[in-house]
């Protein structure tokens, strides 16, 4: 099944119009954080619970937080056909919960409620967020409507595993409201394409430099926001080669990964790459900037300890391959800054600075103190151009992954049409 955004069809912030549909399940009290992440990222809600969702949560409630009244009667605002223009008027379809019994109906085209009659009169994309007891979600009824509904061309989400309702626990919760929020950003990318036809190269995780076989010298980086960035990337449709050191998570599948150690190996693939002439290079790796002066091949044992461990500086990746390129044409490189500090005019200032000294065409600040950044799953961070604009991202390091993605996205939009005014 093919899906379009069609600009016709964009809310007044531009950003897709979501229809947010709950179901009568406990996890509907969930869906009330969802709704607060799509209207605080701009999207335009609007909210179809079914009569059993407000059993669970009160439809002011709903309205409060979508700013619009509430449609969950079929019989109600007939002169509006309401199904019908709720479900052509939608860029996006997220059901969470979805029950068993909604999914069941869905499957074979029933229209006995207002949501389950929108889902008919819809063409675009529809993700259900499934939330039920384990032994519902694994009855072979349940197992054949979720195979079918995926084949349909509904994304269907994996439900998390945990307590349930009650004392039982296992697979069936509802995915927590900032996965599911990502799980829609990355449709609505994915639906415009936006890096189609781009190679895109992504360092990610940290270098681990040898001292002798056992030890070496290594930081915290988990690899996570590299990931989530390749994922943004191959959401938005590019090609991906990821060049991963140490990581705690695994790559995504659909990215070419090479794998490396050192800084020096590290290097060595990145220089080797940009030969094949990315259109776009992020640097989210932390690479080590100093490495022992002397490996040992052999353990360097306990009655050596006054040894002193002499350190020399590794090559700095990130500016070796900016100065192989003219600043502003092809590939658009983008780098990471790791600052300490909570103030947010030395990060930027700390950026900046890097930023000018690499000679990248946008820095990514973070914010490391503590190190509670490593491994975590959200962030914050600033986004700075070498026009100086900055723009603040948080949220989930996907969220950042996307926001990066889509302004390198118009950054290579930028420099194709520029290089086209030069041609004519
Ligand atoms: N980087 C690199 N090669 C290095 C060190 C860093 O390519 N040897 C890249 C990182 O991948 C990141 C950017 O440079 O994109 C900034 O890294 P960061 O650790 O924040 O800064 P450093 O350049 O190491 O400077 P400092 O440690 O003094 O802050």
């Amino acid at each position: 099944m093919v899906w379009l955004l069609q600009a016709s069809r964009l809310s007044r912030t531009n950003l897709p119009r979501v229809i947010l549909g709950v179901c009568g399940g406990i996890a509907a009290y969930k869906s009330v954080e969802l709704l607060r992440l799509l209207t605080r990222a701009g999207h335009e809600v609007s909210v179809v619970p079914t009569l059993n969702a407000l059993r669970f949560v009160g439809q002011p409630t709903f309205e409060a937080l979508s700013g619009k009244s509430i449609k969950a009667n079929l019989w109600d605002g007939g002169a509006d056909v309401t199904h019908v223009a709720e479900g052509i008027g939608a860029d996006l379809i997220v059901i969470a919960p979805a029950t068993a019994d909604f999914m069941a109906r869905a499957t074979h085209g029933l229209a006995s409620d207002l949501l389950s009659n929108i889902l008919l009169t819809a063409t675009c994309p529809v993700v259900l967020a499934p939330a039920m007891h384990t032994q519902m979600w694994e009855h072979p009824a349940t197992r054949a409507n979720v195979e079918s509904l995926r084949n349909r061309g509904y994304i269907v989400l994996e439900p998390d595993t945990g307590p349930l309702t009650g004392t039982d626990s296992g697979k069936g919760r509802l995915p927590a409201p900032q996965e599911i929020f990502d799980a829609l950003q990355a449709q609505f990318h994915a639906n415009t394409g936006a890096l189609a036809a781009r190679h895109i190269v992504i360092s990610a995780g940290g270098t681990q430099e040898d001292w002798d076989p056992v030890r070496y010298i290594g930081n915290r980086s988990s690899g996570k926001q590299g990931v989530a960035l390749a994922r943004a990337a191959l959401a938005a449709g590019a090609r991906v080669t990821l060049v991963v050191g140490h990581m705690d998570i695994d790559p995504p599948a659909g990215a070419e990964v090479i794998q490396t150690k050192s800084s020096a190996e590290m290097h060595k693939a990145l220089t080797g790459l940009m030969d094949g002439q990315p259109d776009g290079v992020i640097m989210a790796a932390a690479v080590a900037d100093f490495r022992p002066a002397q490996q040992s091949a052999a353990k360097i044992k306990k009655a050596d300890r006054y040894q002193n461990l002499e350190l020399e500086p590794t090559i700095d990746i990130l500016t070796d391959i900016c100065r192989q390129r003219v600043l502003g044409t092809k590939p658009i490189i983008i780098g990471f800054a790791a600052e300490t500090s909570g103030i947010r005019e030395d990060l930027i200032a700390l950026g900046s600075a890097k930023l000018a000294a690499k000679g990248a065409d946008a820095i990514v600040v973070n914010n490391v103190s503590n190190g509670e950044i490593f491994g975590s799953e959200n962030t914050e961070v600033l986004l700075i151009e070498v026009d100086q604009t900055v723009a603040p991202i948080l949220g989930s390091k996907l969220n950042v992954g996307h926001a990066v993605v889509h302004r390198l996205a118009q950054l290579l939009d930028q420099v194709d049409s520029m290089s086209r005014k030069i041609k004519i």
